[in-house]
């Protein structure tokens, strides 16, 4: 699935949130006050993406290789998971956000898991935009999951396969715009079906820091780019004589 609104600005962004662990070390703080105050970071993101024509935002919060951290570290962040699932539902709703969970859910927490099945439900009328969270997140264990149930001969078929995958019921929408935070410029598992076209984003500002304007200036980034997707672009159009 094609963006047509690209004049307007990315329609699906998805953002690799990092950079939390060294907001608090660099202050002397335990990570954990880190990843805290990456929730707030969240928070104004979600609150702002509609405003600039945002309608999908799918925001990488815990990879499937994160369960290697210590686990005092997966333990805070899976509770920070289940408070904020609780605590934004009502948010969400009156902002027409649907929030839906893409990544494994098997071996999430039980409260998680609850937190995130009444979130979807409550949530699953908004329009004005769709917030994805990857939690337990692989691309390529979505993309293993996807193949293992059977032959697909084509994209969209399989795209479709993919959405499926990880509990999301129809396709999964490609990227327009993919941002990295935290200065390291990897896509570390995320969304590499989706992302074939994706504009990719780097910026060095830990993810607690990242703003409203930081948001912006992504859109603004974005919207001054030529997406060619494999053709030559508009620039290289022949010329037409206009004669009378
Ligand atoms: C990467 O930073 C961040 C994470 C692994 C966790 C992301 C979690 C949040 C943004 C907060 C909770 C989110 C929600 C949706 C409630 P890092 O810890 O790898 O940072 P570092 O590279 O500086 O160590």
């Amino acid at each position: 699935m094609q963006s047509t609104s690209d004049l307007l600005g990315p329609t699906h962004v998805a953002i690799i949130m990092d950079g939390n662990g060294r907001w608090a070390t660099t202050r002397g703080l335990p990570r954990i006050i880190g990843h805290r105050r990456g929730v707030e970071a969240v928070r104004r993101t979600v609150k702002a993406a509609p405003g600039l024509g945002i309608r999908v935002l799918t925001l990488f919060a815990f990879s499937a290789d994160n369960w290697k951290r210590p686990g005092a570290e997966v333990s805070a962040l899976m509770q920070l998971f289940g408070v904020f699932l609780v605590s934004e539902r009502e948010r969400l709703v009156r902002a027409g956000v649907r929030l839906s969970l893409i990544g494994r859910r098997d071996r999430l927490p039980g409260s998680v898991r609850a937190a995130a099945t009444a979130a979807e439900h409550a949530t699953a009328s908004g329009v004005d935009m769709h917030v994805r969270l990857a939690i337990d997140y692989s691309a390529r264990d979505a993309i293993v999951s996807a193949a293992a149930h059977g032959v697909e001969a084509t994209r969209a078929g399989f795209t479709r396969r993919l959405g499926a995958a990880y509990g999301e019921a129809g396709e999964a929408p490609d990227v327009d715009l993919l941002i990295r935070t935290g200065g390291e410029r990897r896509l570390s598992d995320f969304l590499l079906w989706e992302s074939a076209y994706a504009e990719l984003l780097f910026v060095p500002q830990l993810w607690p820091d990242f703003g409203i304007a930081d948001l912006t200036r992504a859109v603004h980034d974005f919207r001054r780019r030529e997406r060619r997707f494999g053709t030559l672009g508009p620039a290289s159009r022949p010329l037409r004589v206009v004669t009378r």
